[in-house]
């Protein structure tokens, strides 16, 4: 039995090119989103005080800034494969490194908070990352894994914006591998890794016209427009309806959100 093609695109190169005019902003609108949560989870925790963190996929730095400048952590390694919207950080306690998490020979040491947000879900290879990510976990360490996560209405199966929106996850997948049929089972993969205290929670924010929430999905259908239409399920005049209808006072959806799981090392 044949499967799909394997998809051979990357994030970054394929698909939202890091120097794209409107990429820093299309991913500073969902961190806005994104944020209280994550760091809220993470104060939780108790990661901060004096502690060695890694940021994986640090994008725009949002999570490390509040890393350095709220939770007074001793260090933070910022890990990017493009490291572009990192330029503005400074200082002897931020080591910003460009590199891809897949290359086999980096030796960043050893971490008391490990955090990777939006990220393993666009690498086919998430789940040995996933090994790799809790090896390198200081005893006593946590590993936070947030992806996407969509609970979508059973009931609708052809509006405008479930097709654009199926449309853009078969897009994703097929282009750069992005996956997130499998984010659910990242407790379980913590705890194949030996981690304790594992938990999960999902977090839907509202999807509300104008929003910047809005502003993040309408941004990443444009940019995947080719794409989708590729995907035969959606046509332009589909697109054009699912963008107007995020923008419009009928929107009316409970949109994709974060699943975060974490895990500690004996
Ligand atoms: C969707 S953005 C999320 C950014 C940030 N974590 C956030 O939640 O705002 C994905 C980030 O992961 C980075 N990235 C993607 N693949 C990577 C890889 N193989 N190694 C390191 N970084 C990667 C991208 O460059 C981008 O900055």
């Amino acid at each position: 039995m044949t499967g799909p093609p394997a998809p051979g695109g990357h994030y970054g190169q394929d698909l939202f090119e890091p120097e794209h005019p409107q990429e820093a902003e299309r991913i500073d609108s969902a961190a806005l989103v994104y944020d209280p949560v994550t760091t809220g989870r993470l104060r939780a925790l108790g990661s901060g005080p004096g502690s060695r963190c890694l940021e994986v996929g640090a994008g725009t730095g949002t999570v490390v800034r509040w890393l350095l400048e709220e939770a007074d952590a001793a260090e933070v390694v910022a890990l990017d494969r493009d490291t572009g919207g990192l330029d503005d950080l400074g200082g002897s306690r931020v080591r910003v490194v460009t590199a891809d998490l897949r290359d086999e020979s980096l030796d960043l040491g050893s971490f008391d908070l490990i955090h990777a947000r939006f990220v393993l879900m666009h690498l086919p290879e998430r789940r040995r990352l996933v090994s790799r990510l809790a090896r390198w976990l200081n005893p006593g360490g946590w590993l936070v894994l947030g992806d996407a996560v969509e609970v979508p209405n059973a009931l609708d199966t052809s509006s405008a914006y479930r097709r654009t929106m199926d449309a853009m996850w078969q897009a994703l997948r097929s282009t750069i591998g992005t996956d997130t049929s499998g984010v659910p089972a990242y407790p379980h993969f913590l705890r194949e890794e030996g981690l304790r205290n594992v938990a999960g929670e999902l977090f839907c924010p509202p999807l509300v016209a104008g929003s910047p929430l809005a502003r993040f999905w309408s941004e990443t259908w444009n940019r995947m427009r080719p794409a989708l239409e590729e995907t035969g399920q959606v046509d332009s005049a589909g697109i054009d309806d699912a963008l107007a209808y995020l923008a419009s006072p009928q929107l009316a959806e409970l949109g994709p959100g974060l699943m975060m799981a974490w895990g500690q090392r004996r």
